[in-house]
């Protein structure tokens, strides 16, 4: 079996996900391809720091270029964050034709279509299916499953951390800042967590959903955003009331060629399927004009649901290796490397 060699850039709670579901669940995934997918460098800032999983010492790095300069690395899943330096480090890495994965809404939200271009150019995947949503499928889905349909509507629960929030305070009575400490202390929240109380993260989620649904590029800026930070105890305690609960809602819809984005808190009826999903769980509705509506649920954020959302998406690039090293596509990735395509 021929090997695919993978390297992570930023072993924090994504990054560790990763490595620990390469290595140990290295066996059941290599059954179910090919060739072998193999973890064979880890980039942080930080070597010496305590984390939750087992890298051998001589695994870890602290210089990119121990990555993006060794031509035997074929994937590079980048779980930094934010725009700067991950950017930078996505785009060498396709330039030097190597395969990227990444849970990086916020790039891929500004940047997506400059580096799908990019890794076209280069004959190599750019893939980020656990950039929205945690472990749902929901990329996977729009691009593939409903395909033949024109989608009409993609709205839901996006954010994980704000979720978390508003479930504990509207069941729990909890104050704000002690949820949002839980939510960073269990890994949910974003680096900085404005990004996840002011909608920014659910913007950048509904931005990345509605350029796949309805086939056009959105941008951040023309979403409509108003985030959780005003919400207040009494807020809630009068929803509830009413028979209603608190949620924040990313809303894309198309009709007659316009596209209506939107990010805000809700009041939502206690028997909308939506009022049940609480805590990490995040839930995405799709409205087809053949399949109907359907409703993907599951956990939004965390280490290893995204984990999963990302090994899944370096698995199918092993494949699509394996595929074209098979069939001899004409690619330039394989310029360098004596494989005479079949086709010119
Ligand atoms: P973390 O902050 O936990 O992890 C980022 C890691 O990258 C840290 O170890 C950080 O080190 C390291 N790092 C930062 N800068 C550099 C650099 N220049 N060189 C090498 N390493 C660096 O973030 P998350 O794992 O939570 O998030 C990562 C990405 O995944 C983000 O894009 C996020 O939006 C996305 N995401 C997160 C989810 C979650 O549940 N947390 C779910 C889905 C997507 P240090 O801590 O020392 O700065
Ligand atoms: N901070 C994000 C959330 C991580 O809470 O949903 C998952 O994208």
């Amino acid at each position: 079996k021929s090997v695919v060699k993978v390297a992570i850039l930023g072993l924090g709670t994504v990054g560790s996900g990763v490595a620990k579901l390469l290595l140990e669940n290295n066996q059941n995934i290599n059954q179910k391809i090919d060739n072998e997918v193999k973890l064979v460098k880890v980039l942080d800032k930080d070597l010496t720091r305590e984390r939750e999983v087992d890298i051998p010492a001589e695994m870890m790095t602290d210089n990119p270029e121990d990555i993006l300069s060794n031509p035997e690395i074929d994937v590079v899943v980048e779980t930094i964050g934010g725009v700067g330096p991950a950017k930078e480090l996505v785009t060498e890495a396709l330039e030097v034709k190597k395969n990227v994965v990444t849970a990086n809404k916020e790039m891929v939200a500004k940047y997506g279509s400059e580096l799908l271009e990019l890794s076209d150019e280069n004959g190599v995947d750019f893939y980020f299916e656990a950039s929205v949503g945690g472990g749902i499928p929901i990329i996977r889905s729009l691009k593939e499953s409903l395909t033949a349909n024109r989608i009409q509507e993609v709205m839901g629960i996006v954010n994980g951390t704000t979720n978390y929030i508003l479930t504990k305070m509207i069941q729990e009575g909890a104050k704000f800042e002690d949820v949002l400490a839980e939510a960073q202390q269990k890994g949910y929240a974003e680096p900085d967590p404005t990004a996840d109380i002011e909608g920014y993260d659910a913007a950048y989620k509904l931005s990345i959903l509605s350029a796949i649904a309805f086939g056009s590029p959105v941008d951040v800026d023309d979403i409509h955003l108003e985030g959780i930070s005003d919400i207040k105890q009494e807020d809630i305690t009068y929803a509830k009331e009413l028979g209603y609960v608190i949620k924040l809602l990313a809303i894309g819809k198309e009709a007659d060629g316009e596209i209506e984005v939107r990010v805000h808190p809700t009041m939502i009826p206690n028997e909308h399927p939506l009022a049940a999903v609480n805590n990490v769980f995040n839930a995405v509705f799709v409205k087809g004009h053949a399949v109907g509506e359907l409703m993907y649920y599951g956990r939004g954020a965390g280490s290893m649901p995204t984990g999963s959302a990302i090994v899944a998406d370096v698995m199918d690039i092993a494949r699509n290796i394996n595929y074209r090293a098979n069939n001899r596509i004409s690619c330039s990735c394989y310029e360098d490397k004596d494989i005479k395509p079949m086709f010119d």
